[in-house]
């Protein structure tokens, strides 16, 4: 089938289809969940806490966004990346903030970015739209903000915390937003969120009545991620099936069980007289 692109995603919501976003952060991650039939990849900057073992989301550069993006489009065929920008990288100017949008672009070949934040991003969504570069929006537990917000805690529990998530969905779309990720909110909300707007909401933490989930490569796999949230659910024990696996090779080369002969090579027996002479 044709890839997915911006509209085929907000088809999906009218004709009610659950959009399905994994992140991935290489090449071969990139094409398994593309031959799994993934409709949208995308390079989280969760790659600086999964693959780069930072605490935070906070240290991840537009360096390691551009370098881990071009790994990602090069295996998906079929799937729509999009890609973060990293902390500070839109904070600027909205000029400087298109122009690292567009290395993330140029550079990574991602066909979106996602950015975080509410109806202070709606002039530099406006520019990026009509650049040309499609942009998800991204509300509720924020975690480029996490020093800010005191931790990673449900967001839009009280009337009032709620009403500026619906007012912020609002003005994202009304800018240009063709996505939306809610993170972290009460169920009910992303629920109200996801009928009050016409583009698709992609959950995490959101529950069902989002348009779409999203959920990290490293914990529905069990791949050493460290601390995994509640709301994920996992799905296979890549960990343990590697970490025996190293096991059992190291037990290997330490008894001399590896290698056998069928992994090594020979020279035939008249060159190995001349050698000997
Ligand atoms: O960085 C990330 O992986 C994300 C998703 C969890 C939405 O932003
Ligand atoms: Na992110």
């Amino acid at each position: 089938s044709s890839p997915i692109t911006t509209a085929s995603v907000k088809e999906m919501k009218r004709e009610g289809r659950r959009i399905v976003m994994l992140t991935a952060y290489d090449y071969p991650a990139a094409k398994l969940a593309d031959e799994a039939g993934v409709d949208m990849i995308l390079v989280g900057d969760s790659l600086g806490m999964v693959v780069l073992g930072y605490e935070s989301t906070v240290p991840v550069t537009l360096e390691d966004m551009v370098h881990h993006t071009k790994a990602v489009t090069r295996g998906a065929k079929h799937a729509f990346v999009v890609t973060d920008m990293p902390f500070l990288t839109y904070h600027g100017t909205v000029e400087e903030a298109l122009r690292n949008a567009g290395r993330i672009m140029q550079e990574g070949l991602a066909k979106a970015v996602k950015i975080e934040g509410g109806a202070e991003l709606a002039p530099l969504i406006r520019r990026c739209t009509q650049a040309g570069i499609p942009v998800v929006g991204h509300l509720g537990l924020t975690p480029q903000s996490v020093h800010q917000l005191g931790g990673y805690k449900v967001q839009g529990k009280t009337p009032e915390a709620a009403q500026k998530l619906l007012d912020d969905a609002l003005a994202l779309e009304e800018a240009g937003a063709f996505a939306l990720v809610m993170e972290c909110v009460p169920k009910q909300l992303a629920e109200l969120v996801s009928r009050k707007l016409s583009i698709p909401t992609i959950g995490i933490g959101a529950g069902a009545g989002c348009d779409g989930q999203v959920l990290v490569y490293h914990d529905i796999l069990s791949y050493g991620s460290e601390h995994v949230p509640k709301f994920v659910k996992k799905y296979g024990d890549a960990g343990s099936l590697i970490k025996q696996a190293i096991t059992q090779y190291a037990d290997e080369v330490r008894s001399g069980a590896f290698p056998q002969d069928e992994h090594t090579f020979t020279m035939k027996e008249e060159m190995l007289e001349r050698l000997y002479g």
